[in-house]
């Protein structure tokens, strides 16, 4: 064998070692017998966790051909936040496959041309058969968010509930995402409520503590603060004259806004003294440091138009243009947040998760957003079998795309087929059973219906779509176009080389 033949095939068992290493940490994690993974720091640190993207992230790769499958995973995440690991699986396999092929001399270019066109022709298939969610009274919904918030009955009601309460229109909006609207807080029940949540206290104990009615808000993008003078110039005369000027102007301003009729003042950052003061002696609602975020989102929900300072100096009538409106405000002084409801502004809900501790709470929030882009996803796009069955659907599509094709590229379809078998055998061995066995019995029996696949807990096969285990069709549409272009990114290296360390 030349050396340089000979020196590719090292290479190419280079690749299929770091890519199966890769494959072996996540691939027990897979599906709903799944187990977790515990990654261990230098101190003995430790993390439990079943995400795919989690565990590549925190695991230690050094090999380049694992860090550009891992940035691949990571993309997948960053665009739909779900399935990462049958990304990690589907790429890998694609990347094996066409190792072998490669190996078996088949033109690198043709392996590849293959595998491009077998991913188009399988997402195309997907596409087309996936089943259109029609309102958000659909049945289906439910499901979705229940599969992927790992069967937790009260949160997939929740997201459901919360979807509702907002609309059709805000979900279709496309800078929208219901993820968004999850928040968790130590100590409260699990709640839906049509409003905004305010993660802070009112800021003097004089203020009142509930507002009903017509409320004019004010939302402020910046502080409520007189302006300040650079030192040098306070301890000049005219300096201070200016400083006293300033005040002045200030406490005008103050007193024009409380002429306006407003009654909550809701501030990005601080608050004066002497402000604060004169709204709270004013009867003025007002929370100071509100997070950025929460203070879009109450603008948005009340129609308030976000405003710096120096508006405050317009009379009153243009002043009031900028106010939101709401019905109802109240602040919970214990557990220290504000609720706003009867938002005149674009419907919005908050999907309020509780636990008794933070840490718990978290973890149920992680999974409650998964639920929530889950349930998004399928009534923007769709929804189809879970459980490997639509892959295997898509595998036994693509086997007749190849007895129609001529030339070598069939040998990268084989790897995508291959590919595609992959996440419903390791699902079925996840839950113990015969993968081998199973994947021939469902195979035979998907010609009659391709939602066919195992039920983990029975072993029997079962109609998926019927059994409400069914996944967003787009989660598996960018799980397979993301597998292949980082497969096909990694069969084009031949070679690796070091940089040199930069100066
Ligand atoms: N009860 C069930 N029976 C069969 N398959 C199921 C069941 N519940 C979930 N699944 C399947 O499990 C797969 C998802 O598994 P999992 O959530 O572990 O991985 P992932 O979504 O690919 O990656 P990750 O969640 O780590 O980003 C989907 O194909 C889904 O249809
Ligand atoms: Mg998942």
């Amino acid at each position: 064998m030349p050396i340089e033949q000979e020196g590719q095939y090292n290479l190419l068992d280079n690749h299929s070692q770091a890519v199966r290493a890769l494959m072996a940490a996540v691939e027990h994690t897979l599906g709903p017998k799944g187990m977790d993974t515990m990654l261990i720091g230098e101190n003995g640190d430790i993390v439990l966790t079943n995400d795919g993207v989690t565990i590549l992230n925190l695991m230690e790769v050094n090999h380049p051909v694992a860090r550009l499958l891992i940035q691949g995973v990571n993309g997948q995440q960053k665009a739909v936040g779900d399935g990462t690991t049958t990304t990690t699986l589907l790429a890998g396999e694609i990347i094996l496959q066409g190792l072998e092929q490669i190996r078996k001399g088949v033109p690198t270019a043709q392996v590849i041309k293959g595998i491009e066109q077998a991913v188009e022709q399988a997402c195309q298939q997907m596409k087309a058969e996936a089943f259109q969610i029609e309102n958000l009274q659909d049945g289906r919904l439910y499901h979705a968010a229940h599969i992927a918030g790992r069967e937790n009955e009260e949160i997939a009601q929740l997201i459901l509930a919360g979807a509702q309460l907002i609309g059709e229109e805000q979900l279709y909006r496309e800078n929208f995402l219901l993820a968004d609207r999850v928040a968790s807080l130590e100590g409260v029940e699990s709640q839906v409520f049509e409003g905004v949540l305010i993660e802070k206290k009112r800021l003097h104990i004089a203020m009142p503590t509930e507002l009903e009615g017509d409320l004019s808000i004010l939302v402020l993008d910046d502080a409520l603060e007189p302006e300040e003078l650079d030192k040098q110039a306070l301890t000049t005369e005219s300096g201070f004259q200016r400083y006293l000027a300033i005040k002045e102007e200030f406490k005008e301003q103050i007193a024009n806004l409380i002429q306006s009729g407003v009654q909550a003042v809701f501030v990005d950052r601080g608050v004066d003294g002497v402000a604060e003061e004169m709204l709270a002696d004013a009867g003025v609602f007002v929370a100071a440091r509100v997070p950025h975020r929460q203070l879009l989102d109450l603008a948005e929900y009340t129609g308030a138009k976000l405003i710096r300072r120096t508006t405050l100096n317009q009379k009153t009538e243009l002043l009031r243009q900028h106010f939101g409106q709401a019905k109802h405000i109240i602040e919970n002084e214990k557990l220290g947040h504000i609720k706003i409801s009867g938002g005149q502004g674009k419907p919005l809900a908050t999907i309020l998760i509780g636990a008794s501790t933070a840490e718990v709470a978290r973890e149920k929030e992680r999974i409650a957003k998964d639920a929530a882009a889950s349930l998004q996803s399928a009534f923007l796009h769709g929804i189809t079998a879970g459980g490997g069955a639509r892959e295997l659907a898509a595998a036994r599509y693509l086997e007749q795309y190849r007895n129609e094709l001529q030339g070598l590229s069939a040998f990268g379809v084989d790897c995508v087929i291959a590919a595609l078998k992959k996440p419903f055998m390791q699902i079925v061995t996840n839950a113990g059973f015969n993968a081998l066995e199973k994947l021939t019995e469902v195979y035979q029996q998907q010609q009659s219906n391709p939602n066919l696949a195992l039920d983990c807990d029975t072993g029997k096969v079962v109609d998926l779509l019927e059994a409400g285990i069914i996944d967003p069709v787009y989660v598996k549409i960018h799980a397979l176009r993301t597998a292949g272009e980082v497969a096909t990114a990694i069969l084009r290296v031949h070679i690796i080389v070091k940089k040199r360390i930069s100066e």
